[in-house]
């Protein structure tokens, strides 16, 4: 049996990178699954590869309307949720004089406002389901302070402060609320679309990985299915830091 058996997953930014590997974890492990992005093709394409699963749907984090479509649909299909992976995420890094007001708003819509507005559709869902497990995707950047990260590490720290808040709200009614917090991990938003300085930050920041490399996006997957799983039935408004021993070494 696997370790999701009867769980309904709805996964954002899911097209690519390392929300498409959880979306595939997800279903192997036996959820049902909702893959979501703003990319429609590969979405697709990805939810027609996983089978009847799972299904797609068009997700922009950042519109309410097509939130509450979304988790109507779910129930419609799979059923209440019982699962949230907010993983889109977007990240523009230079130093802050250099990053206009539009960036700062950019990233606190997607990677802050995305969430807030995730957590408030599915928590009614997850009522019915009675039971819950929010997952925040955050950063090492959500616990530190990283040069050119100014915009981004800003709307991850607040990502951390919501995660414990929703943690202490919805405990009693049997809703966990975690974050994962990724170090340096291949996907495309750092190599084929990271720009060349980004690249290079990367590069130096690699040396001081104690596992002494980058991640495979799978190896994130592990983590989030546990937080998903009832093995971490007693874990709740933490933050589970994958990044080769990077954190403690600075
Ligand atoms: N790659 C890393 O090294 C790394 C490290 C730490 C944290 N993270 C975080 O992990 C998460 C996944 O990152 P990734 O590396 O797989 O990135 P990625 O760029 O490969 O994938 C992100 C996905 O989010 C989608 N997205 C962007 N804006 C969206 C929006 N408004 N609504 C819905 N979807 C949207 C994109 O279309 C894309 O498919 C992000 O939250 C990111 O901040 C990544």
């Amino acid at each position: 049996m696997g370790m999701l058996e009867g769980k309904v997953a709805i996964i954002t930014g899911a097209a690519q990178g390392m929300g498409e590997k959880h979306a595939i974890r997800f279903v192997k492990e036996g959820a049902k699954v909702v893959v979501t992005d703003i990319k429609d093709e590969p979405g697709q394409a990805l939810a027609d590869k996983l089978g009847p699963n799972a299904i797609y749907m068009h997700l922009d984090v950042t519109s309410e309307e097509q939130w509450a479509a979304v988790v109507a649909k779910t129930e419609e299909v799979f059923g209440p949720v019982t699962t949230l992976v907010n993983n889109a995420g977007y990240g523009k890094f230079l130093p802050m004089d250099m990053l206009t007001s539009a960036d700062f708003e950019r990233h606190i819509k997607i990677n802050y406002i995305g969430i807030v507005n995730g957590m408030k559709a599915v928590i009614p869902s997850m009522r019915k389901a009675g039971n819950g497990s929010i997952i925040n995707i955050s950063s090492v950047d959500g616990v530190r302070g990283a040069s050119t990260g100014s915009a981004y590490c800003g709307a991850k720290h607040a990502v951390e402060g919501l995660t414990k808040s929703a943690a202490v709200e919805y405990g009693k009614e049997n809703i966990r609320v975690n974050c994962i917090n990724p170090g340096i991990i291949k996907t495309p938003m750092s190599e084929a679309d990271a720009d060349p300085a980004l690249i290079e930050f990367l590069k130096q920041m690699e040396k001081g990985i104690p596992l002494g490399r980058r991640a495979e996006p799978e190896e994130v997957s592990g983590p989030v299915v546990f937080l998903a799983s009832d093995d971490s039935s007693y874990v709740s408004g933490t933050s589970i830091i994958v990044d080769g021993g990077y954190i403690c070494h600075i």
